[in-house]
C-alpha cells in the first residue's frame, strides 16, 4: 500500500447559506500527481485552503504525515512543506520578479538583502523553465502568462513536499503548458507530491495518476487515471450522462461585416487586419506577448499613437473611452478580471449592472428592482452558483 502524505478526512466547510464542503474524505499519496476536479464551485479550492490554512474547516481533520491538525495556518502549511500556486495571482506588481519569488524570506548577505542572489536563483528556476523573463523586471510589466510562471517559480523555490496548483494552465499557452509540465515532471521525480486542479481534462490524463471528482460540496470517487474514460469524469461532475462535449454550434453566421480592422498599428501590433462577420466566431490565437490583448484592448478603446482604421458596421470608429465602446454594442470580458474586470467588494448584482446603469437608473438614482431583476436573470441563464445575487463577488468561485 501507498503511502497517504496528505489526507483530508471527513471536512465540512459552510458558509452563510452555502456548504462548500461536506464531509469530504481524500487521501492523497506520497509522491504522486493528485487532480482535483469539478465543476465551478464544487469546492476544490476551499478544500485547498483548508490545507494551506486560508480556511478553517468546522469540522473534520487533516493529516500530514501521519500528523493530525483540526485546523492550520499559513505558517504551519509552510512548515509542513505546503506550496500553493493560487488560481488567482498573489504578486505585488511594484517588486521585481526576484523580489516576489522571495517575498517574506530574501536571501541576505549579512543583514543586507542580496538582490543579485535572488536573481540568479530566479534564473536558474526560469532556465528549467526554457522561459525568458528577466529576474529584475517589475512583475506589473509582465504579461498575465507571464505572472503565473513567476507564481509557479515563487512555489518551486521554496522547496516544498506538496506542490499545489490550482489552475495553472489557465492562462498559459499550449507552448507553455508543455514547459510548465516539463517542471511538473521533474518536481515528481524528485519526489515531490503534486495536487493538480485543472478545467482541461486532458491535462489530468497527461500529468496526473489519480483523480479525485468533487460535486456539490460532496467527494464522489477518486480513480487511477490510467484506467478511467473522459466520459466517466464527466458524469461523475456533473452528476449526469452528457452526450455531447462541445455540442455542433447553431448560431447562423451572416455576410454582414459587423467589424472590421484595417492596418492596425500600435505598442507591438503591426498591420493587423481582419473582418468579423454578425453571428462569427473569431479566435485570436498566438503566444504569450503576441498582442492578443493589446489587440483586443484596442478595439475596445483606441490608444495614442495608434494607426489604421476599426470600422464598425462600415463607419469609421476609434472608441475613445470604454463607455463609447459599450454604446456601439462592444463589451470587453477582461484577462484579469480581478484587476480589471470586477470589483470583488462589491455584490454580484452591482458587478452586472456597473456597465448599464444608465439603462437602469433615471437622474442618477438606480432602479434597484430592475437592476435585482436583470442580475437574477443572469444568474439563472449563465448558471452563476450563489446562493444570492446580494454576495459580494470576492465570495464566488474562481
Ligand atoms: N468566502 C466565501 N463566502 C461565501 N461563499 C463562499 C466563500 N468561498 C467559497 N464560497 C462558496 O463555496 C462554494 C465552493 O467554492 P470553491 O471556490 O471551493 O469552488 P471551486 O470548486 O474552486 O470552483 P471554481 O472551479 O469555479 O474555482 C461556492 O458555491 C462558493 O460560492
Ligand atoms: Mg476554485
Amino acid at each position: 500500500m501507498a503511502e497517504n502524505l496528505l489526507v483530508f478526512k471527513n471536512i465540512t466547510k459552510t458558509y452563510p447559506w452555502v456548504t462548500a464542503l461536506s464531509d469530504v474524505m481524500v487521501e492523497i499519496r506520497k509522491g504522486e500527481a493528485h487532480a482535483l476536479i469539478g465543476e465551478n464551485g464544487a469546492g476544490k479550492s476551499t478544500l485547498i485552503k483548508t490545507c494551506t490554512g486560508a480556511v478553517a474547516p468546522d469540522s473534520g481533520k487533516i493529516i500530514i504525515n501521519g500528523v493530525e491538525f483540526s485546523a492550520l495556518t499559513p505558517k504551519l502549511a509552510k512548515e509542513n512543506g505546503i506550496a500553493v500556486i493560487y488560481q488567482e495571482f498573489n504578486l505585488v506588481g511594484e517588486l521585481s520578479v526576484a523580489e516576489n519569488i522571495f517575498l517574506g524570506r530574501a536571501l541576505r548577505k549579512g543583514i543586507r538583502i542580496d538582490r543579485r542572489a535572488m536573481e540568479r536563483e530566479a534564473a536558474i528556476i526560469f532556465k528549467r523553465f526554457k522561459i525568458n523573463i528577466r529576474p529584475d523586471s517589475k512583475v506589473k510589466d509582465l504579461t498575465v502568462g507571464y505572472q503565473q510562471i513567476v507564481e509557479i517559480a515563487k512555489a518551486v523555490s521554496q522547496k516544498s513536499t506538496i506542490l499545489i496548483m490550482n489552475e495553472p494552465s489557465a492562462s498559459l499557452t499550449d507552448q507553455e503548458v508543455e514547459g510548465m509540465f516539463g517542471i511538473v515532471d521533474q518536481l515528481k521525480a524528485q519526489g515531490v507530491t503534486i495536487i493538480y486542479i485543472s478545467h482541461r481534462l486532458e491535462e489530468i490524463f497527461r500529468l496526473c495518476d489519480r483523480v479525485t471528482i468533487m460535486r456539490d460540496g460532496c467527494f464522489i470517487e477518486t480513480l487511477n487515471t490510467a484506467n478511467t474514460k473522459v466520459n466517466h469524469l464527466v458524469t461523475g461532475m456533473v452528476g449526469r450522462e452528457l452526450k455531447e462535449t462541445y455540442p455542433a454550434r447553431t448560431s447562423p453566421v451572416s455576410d454582414d461585416v459587423i467589424l472590421e480592422a484595417k492596418n492596425l498599428c500600435w505598442n507591438g501590433l503591426h498591420n493587423i487586419s481582419f473582418k468579423l462577420r454578425r453571428g462569427e466566431v473569431l479566435g485570436l490565437g498566438g503566444l504569450i506577448g503576441a498582442g492578443r490583448t493589446e489587440l483586443a484592448e484596442l478595439i475596445f478603446r483606441s490608444k495614442t499613437k495608434t494607426s489604421g482604421e476599426i470600422l464598425i458596421k462600415n463607419s469609421l470608429s476609434h472608441c475613445k473611452t470604454p463607455q463609447a465602446a459599450i454604446k456601439q454594442g462592444i463589451a470587453l470580458a477582461t484577462e484579469d478580471r480581478k484587476h480589471q474586470g470586477a470589483l470583488l467588494d462589491i455584490d454580484i448584482k452591482g458587478n452586472i449592472s456597473m456597465a448599464i446603469l444608465n439603462r437602469i437608473a433615471v437622474l442618477s438614482v438606480i432602479n434597484k428592482s430592475k437592476e435585482r431583476n436583470i442580475a437574477e436573470s443572469y444568474k439563472t441563464d449563465l448558471l452563476i452558483k450563489t446562493p444570492s445575487v446580494l454576495q459580494k463577488v470576492k465570495n464566488l468561485s474562481g
